[in-house]
């Protein structure tokens, strides 16, 4: 195993798109940010300087951080941000996962811009569970806005409304020959005829869930999230904000130019999305391939319409591990969250006024997560330090409704906004239902875990049943995933082992959603012996 070392250095940077230069915030200058290769098994070194006016952190999505939950990155979870002129190493270890990951920022919306690849290839001498493919091809899927993110978001927070959409959506940082000013930069892929090639998807989008198909070609899909999937074919994906899919693509129709098109799914019925389509073209390389802005254009796949929930959910139906797996039994801790969204009052650390009961907000069993503002959760927890949380966070909603019905009574739009924790033994098997519910309106919610993977047991729509949908269950080869899309008015099961001490964060992918509350954190409990407790704080570890 290699260990890695990067130098990361945060800066604004001039970017032009849409026809106007802005600065925004980069890693090296470069936008999206530098793609991280490695294999499974080594150790990456990240050498963060921050150079910008704002303050900052890096996540490391989906890396799993074994005992190293100091370099999970979340500000104000697992560090203080490293503060403008500081700096900060993050060193971990990738183990037991491939395929394709990516590191983002988790500031405020400092990840509109910064945010690359993170590509973890097989063990060294292992290989992939399917042929060799010729090229490799990262698809990076992000959302631009023609103002800067951060006052986007500020914004909203003073008017208690929801944010602006974006101006646009992005493959690899450009929107592509649908935008003003933007059709010579198109994203290219040059491809050859005849060739198999891996391409890596990954939505970085803030706030949009997004389809993705290729016109005239399959999809195989072998992997999401880093752990490899039974090959299905597929003309469309779906991925929401922080997840990641791999499939393969056999270059097999008339050598010419083919868009690879992506817009919103957007299941929440009444608000507004970005309706926009970005493109990329694959282009076969063989002297005959059609240029953009030549008169024949590149054959358009068919995408659904925004709203074709049927397409989302069946997609992540057929997602199934490659094998057989051992599902974790017997269940310590039976959890159930409902995720949503509703109106506040008032939300702590922000500016409030207008009438009572009309600025948007979003919980987890009625409670509304507040990020500390002068402490990180972490070391508040290994030092002792108190107030900065509580590990009272209820493992079921304190009233129980009908969750997905149509008139939800506006008393139940009132969560109490806190930074509550859920303790977990060390070792613990979690199952941990998410019911999504229609206050206010009903929506997919991406939720991410961090610092674990689970295996997602069963969806379905309406309220859950244990009764009749426990049966449901698929234990046999359940997709393992950080980031499952629980469906609109629906729920999703997912089981997880509590392996991995620290803090870590649970929370909807849809970054609106974090700034409203839609985020709660599980304090993971050191186990008896050292290889099974956190490890101590690095030194460099930003001062609060
Ligand atoms: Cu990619 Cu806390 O997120």
């Amino acid at each position: 195993a290699k260990v890695h070392y990067h130098d990361f250095v945060i800066q604004e940077t001039p970017v032009k798109r849409l026809c106007n230069t802005r600065n925004i915030i980069t890693v090296n200058g470069e936008f999206p940010g530098p793609t991280i290769e490695v294999n499974s098994g080594d150790t990456l070194v990240v050498n963060v300087v921050n150079r910008a006016q704002y303050n900052v952190s890096l996540h490391w999505h989906g890396i799993r951080q074994m005992r190293t939950a100091w370099a999970d990155g979340p500000e104000f979870v697992t560090q203080c941000p490293i503060r403008p002129g500081g700096s900060y190493k993050y060193r971990f270890t990738v183990e037991g996962q491939e395929g394709t990951l990516w590191w983002h920022a988790h500031s405020s919306w400092l990840r509109a811009t910064v945010y690359g690849a993170l590509i973890v290839h097989p063990k060294e001498n292992h290989s992939y569970p399917f042929a060799e493919p010729t090229r490799e091809i990262p698809i990076i899927l992000g959302e631009w806005w023609d103002a800067n993110p951060i006052d986007v978001v500020k914004e909203a927070a003073q008017t208690g409304a929801a944010p602006n959409i974006s101006d646009a959506l992005t493959i690899n940082g450009q929107p592509g020959d649908h935008y003003n000013c933007s059709s010579k930069e198109t994203t290219t892929f040059p491809v050859k005829p005849g060739e198999t090639n891996l391409l890596r998807f990954i939505n970085a989008a803030l706030n949009t869930e997004l389809f993705v198909s290729i016109a005239n070609h399959q999809m195989t899909v072998v992997a999401a999230d880093a752990s490899y999937t039974k090959p299905f074919a597929t003309s469309v994906i779906m991925l929401g904000p922080g997840q990641t899919t791999d499939v393969l693509v056999t270059m097999d129709q008339a050598p010419t130019s083919y868009y690879i098109a992506a817009r919103a799914y957007s299941s929440a019925q009444g608000l507004p999305f970005d309706n926009t389509t970005t493109t990329a073209i694959v282009e076969y390389d063989c002297g005959c391939a059609t240029k953009p802005g030549q008169s024949i254009p590149p054959a358009f796949p068919a995408l659904p319409v925004y709203n074709d929930t049927a397409t989302a959910t069946a997609f992540a139906a057929g997602l199934k591990s490659i094998s057989k797996v051992k599902i974790p039994e017997p269940v310590d801790e039976h959890l159930f969250f409902t995720v949503g969204l509703g109106l506040f009052d008032c939300h702590p650390g922000q500016q409030c006024g207008g009438p009572k009961g009309t600025r948007l907000g979003a919980s987890i069993n009625n409670v509304s997560f507040v990020f500390p503002s002068d402490y990180s959760i972490l070391q508040a927890h290994r030092q002792g330090v108190p107030g900065v949380f509580t590990t009272d966070f209820p493992a079921n909603p304190q009233v129980q409704f009908d969750y997905t019905a149509t008139d939800i009574s506006h008393e139940l739009w009132q969560p109490v906004a806190a930074t509550k924790l859920y303790k977990l033994k060390f070792g613990s098997v979690v199952q941990l239902v998410l019911q999504g519910t229609n206050i206010f309106v009903g929506e997919n919610h991406p939720i991410h875990i961090h610092g674990y993977d689970f295996y997602i047991l069963a969806e379905g729509f309406g309220n859950f049943d244990p009764a009749k949908d426990t049966a449901k269950f698929n234990l046999v080869d359940p997709p393992m995933r950080n980031t499952v899309a629980v469906p609109v008015k629906g729920w999703a099961v997912v089981r997880f082992v509590a392996d991995n001490p620290g803090v870590w964060l649970l929370h909807c992918h849809l970054d609106v959603h974090i700034s409203w509350g839609l985020a709660m954190a599980f304090l993971v409990e050191d186990g008896d012996s050292e290889l099974e407790s956190l490890e101590p704080a690095p030194v460099d570890l930003p001062p609060c």
